[in-house]
């Protein structure tokens, strides 16, 4: 296997400390398979410019998106993670601008990206808001450069709920309805996100789960293809290819995420990648000390229920009086 640090032909894994522009201008026209990423949100992040907003967001896809689709091979796919950008004014659905840049940038062209799916990522925990309802998910657009592609769904299919449903009704009445191999995963992923629990966690800030872009990579290449993350940030995408037997190349420009990443992919090469696998999140154990309602809280909900009974009491009593 030939490692690298800067773009060569013949190179398995490319790991490149930079600017990706620099590192995306030496990669050959239509010589990669998949684009898997999460480029930064611009929401004054450690790894960003204070004077960031979402207008550098714009200006960042529409500088980058003429390379990523020149090394794209015809029919190959972009899978672009993103989620919101939120400032004191309002909130920014990020795939709305992405979708609009790569669509209206590429619909004159040979091969336009057409878009296959809008997955949303749900997760369970994040920031609680008190301003709005708290955010438990983000987005992953699928685009494919053309009409066709690679989709192994056998691949990526996962447990029904109910194995054991029968057709009730028609020809095949009376026989197992599902795929032994499983059910389609869906367009809506419910995969834990990286929190200071989980056992990918390392220091970068912002890191998506292994099982993200290891579902895509299963799903929408082959084994040997070219795997591309212009926003390696700690080296998750690398990873994933590297488990699945896929090449890889990646680019950061922090050189502390750099040399994460780097330790990240070395150690899934040996073959002792720390990751959660794709099963799904764990239910509550009802038994468990956390799951009970402490004690503290017991008097507080009893006075708000009996807030909340005055106030009905008072509500019939107010609809009773307008309608007599
Ligand atoms: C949202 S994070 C990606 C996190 C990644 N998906 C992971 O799981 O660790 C975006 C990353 O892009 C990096 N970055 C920002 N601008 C860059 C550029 N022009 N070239 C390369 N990397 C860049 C940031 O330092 C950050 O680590």
């Amino acid at each position: 296997m030939k490692i690298c640090k800067q773009y060569d032909k013949d190179g398995d894994i490319i790991l490149y400390n930079g600017n990706c522009l620099d590192i995306l201008k030496q990669i050959p026209d239509e010589s990669i398979d998949i684009i898997i990423t999460s480029p930064p949100y611009c929401m004054k992040k450690a790894y960003e410019n204070s004077t960031d907003d979402i207008n550098t967001f714009r200006e960042v896809h529409k500088t980058i998106f003429p390379e990523l689709y020149r090394i794209l091979k015809p029919y190959g796919s972009i899978c672009w993670q993103v989620g919101y950008h939120v400032n004191d004014t309002q909130t920014y659905p990020l795939d709305y601008i992405v979708y609009d840049i790569f669509t209206n940038n590429s619909s004159k062209l040979k091969y336009p990206l057409i878009l296959r799916n809008r997955i949303i990522w749900t997760f369970g925990h994040g920031l609680n808001s008190t301003k709005r309802f708290s955010g438990r998910h983000e987005t992953i657009l699928w685009f494919t450069k053309g009409d066709k592609y690679t989709f192994n769904l056998d691949d990526v299919r996962v447990p029904q709920k109910y194995p054991g449903k029968r057709s009730y009704k028609g020809p095949n009445k009376g026989k197992i309805s599902g795929n032994p191999l499983g059910k389609n995963p869906s367009d809506i992923w419910d995969i834990p996100n990286v929190k200071a629990q989980h056992i990918e966690k390392t220091s970068h800030p912002c890191q998506y789960p292994v099982a993200l872009p290891r579902r895509l990579i299963k799903a929408l290449t082959k084994k040997g293809d070219m795997v591309l993350d212009p926003f390696m940030g700690s080296g998750t995408t690398g990873v994933a290819a590297i488990m699945e037997d896929r090449k890889f190349i990646g680019a950061e420009i922090v050189p502390e995420y750099y040399e994460i990443s780097n330790q990240r992919i070395k150690d899934a090469i040996n073959g002792d990648a720390k990751i959660r696998p794709d099963v799904p999140a764990m239910e509550p154990n009802t038994n468990s000390a956390v799951a009970r309602i402490p004690d503290e809280w017991r008097s507080l909900n009893e006075t708000k229920k009996e807030e909340k009974s005055i106030n009905r009491g008072e509500e019939t009593r107010v609809r009773e009086e307008k309608a007599s």
